[in-house]
């Protein structure tokens, strides 16, 4: 990670939360690395310590606050030591972090992380913490939302990325959907589209530069809609279609979409771009109506089954992936039962289960009591997942025997090693419909698509070998897997 020059300052960073705040740290770091600053992954040898943190859930909070206790004792030892909060955490916290932990530098909020080396450069000048929390523009004129979107202007950072190959490109800023259990309205602020032209740019820059997937992200992705100046709308769709055109580009997703806004020519468009990952990550987070209103989610089971129907029908093969809040205020067994329905007939690719964690500032905070008991969320995360992972199995099975198109990652960070294989190197990669895929090679597939053909699943990995072109292609038409 570091190419060690006494001369630069080294630079710790923590990331906890989304991949919005994977890219945010991306830019950070890309930023500060221009300015001088090296990345160390000792944060004994760091001058500079950044936390960018999550305020989803209670538990991402208390990482942070128990990360910054031990940091103390560094300081203690170190006082020349910098240390920054950024992100979510930061902007819903503002002051209560200075309070916790006073030691701190810099707090900046989510709209305020083009300015982190300028706060850190004041902090130490002025020996006083810096804190800036303002949020992006809520209106304003065409240019002054392209202004603002400026302040993000992307110094990449590869050495921060999943893989040199794969790179994260945000095309909307904040939520404006005020999901009652939500914070991330209030800590990202109004929903923001990005103009589609600076979009390809970046896009094409990304893939001159050998990036062969890219994700495109927004709180509520395919809700996307800028106006151009001629007075027409791009919607996520055409988007695509021009991202579509960037040769080098072998794969094109995007994350998260919200249920109402998966409209037909979105549909469309993932059906007929072959480049376009046949993966859609649409949360559903109750199967319950009741929840659902209490949640404020706009939508009924019925309207999310009629989405899942229509975005089968057109989209043969496609992989759907939710995520669900279980002991959300007022749920009972019979609410619950109504979302183990939805995941038992759904047949998510997978899903991301959270136990409700009450939000100070947010609408289900103030208008319903956390009535669901610790134990009880747990039974229900449990359950929930035991089915979903039943599920995985079962529809992973077909899988043996098939040929599937795998975009090498790297090698597999997990430990799977299948009897009598110790010592090969296991590589992992992708498939298009987002299924991970495990298999022997070498790190010359990174970055390239390669035949996997399955011979062993898992409920969430599938196992295979590299077969070469002509027997994958004497097979006929491959799987999209
Ligand atoms: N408690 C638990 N889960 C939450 N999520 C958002 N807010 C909360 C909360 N207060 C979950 C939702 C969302 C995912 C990113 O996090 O399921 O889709
Ligand atoms: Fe939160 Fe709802 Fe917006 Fe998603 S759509 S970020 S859950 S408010």
């Amino acid at each position: 990670m570091s190419d060690s020059n006494p001369t630069r300052k080294k630079l710790f960073i923590e990331t906890v939360g989304c991949q919005m705040n994977l890219l945010d740290s991306e830019l950070v770091v890309g930023k500060l690395r221009n300015e001088g600053y090296e990345l160390t992954d000792d944060i004994t040898q760091a001058d500079t310590i950044l936390y960018n943190t999550c305020s989803v859930r209670q538990h991402a909070e208390d990482k942070i606050y128990s990360a910054l206790g031990r940091v103390r004792a560094l300081k203690a030892l170190k006082p020349e030591l910098t240390v920054g909060v950024l992100g979510c955490m930061a902007q819903k916290d503002q002051g209560l972090i200075l309070k916790r932990a006073p030691f701190v530098d810099v707090v900046a909020g989510p709209g305020q992380l083009a300015r982190v080396s300028e706060l850190l450069v004041l902090a130490k000048e002025q020996g006083a913490p810096q804190m800036a929390v303002s949020l992006p523009r809520t209106s304003g004129s065409r240019d002054e939302v392209t202004a603002s979107f400026a302040e993000y202007d992307p110094i990449r950072e590869p050495a921060m990325r999943p893989s040199p190959f794969q790179a994260f490109v945000r095309i909307m800023m904040g939520c404006d959907k005020f999901c009652t259990y939500c914070i991330v309205p209030s800590v990202r602020g109004p929903e923001q589209s990005r103009p589609p032209g600076t979009i390809v740019d970046e896009a094409r820059a990304l893939a001159d530069q050998g990036v062969k997937e890219i994700t495109l992200l927004g709180q509520t992705v395919n809700s996307y809609k800028h106006v151009e100046g001629d007075g027409r709308t791009a919607r996520l769709s055409d988007l695509l279609a021009r991202l579509h055109e960037i040769g080098g580009l072998e794969r094109i997703k995007f994350i998260t979409n919200f249920p109402n806004d998966m409209t037909d020519d979105l549909l469309v468009a993932v059906r007929d771009l072959p480049k376009v990952a046949r993966y859609l990550h649409v949360p559903a987070q109750s199967g319950c109506d009741e929840m659902l209103r209490r949640m404020k989610r706009m939508y009924s089971v019925a309207l999310y089954d009629d989405m899942l129907a229509r975005v089968r029908e057109t989209i043969p093969g496609v992989a759907v992936s939710s995520d669900f809040i279980v002991g959300f205020c007022g749920e009972t067994e019979a609410s619950f039962e109504k979302s183990m329905r939805l995941v038992d007939r759904a047949r998510f690719k997978n899903s991301f289960i959270f136990k409700y964690s009450p939000r100070h500032g947010t609408k289900a905070d103030t208008l319903y009591a956390d009535d669901v008991s610790e134990e009880v969320k747990k039974r229900r995360n449990k359950d929930l997942l035991d089915l979903q992972t039943a599920i995985c199995l079962e529809d992973n099975r077909p899988f043996v025997g098939t040929t599937v198109e795998v975009l090498v990652e790297g090698p597999s960070r997990s430990s799977v090693r299948r009897e009598g294989r110790g010592g090969v190197e296991q590589m992992t990669g992708r498939t298009p419909c987002d299924r991970i895929v495990v298999f022997e090679g070498n790190e010359r597939l990174v970055g390239h698509i390669v035949p996997v053909e399955v011979e062993d699943v898992s409920a969430v990995t599938l196992f295979g070998r590299v077969v070469t072109t002509v027997s994958a292609m004497s097979r006929g038409e491959k799987e999209r897997g």
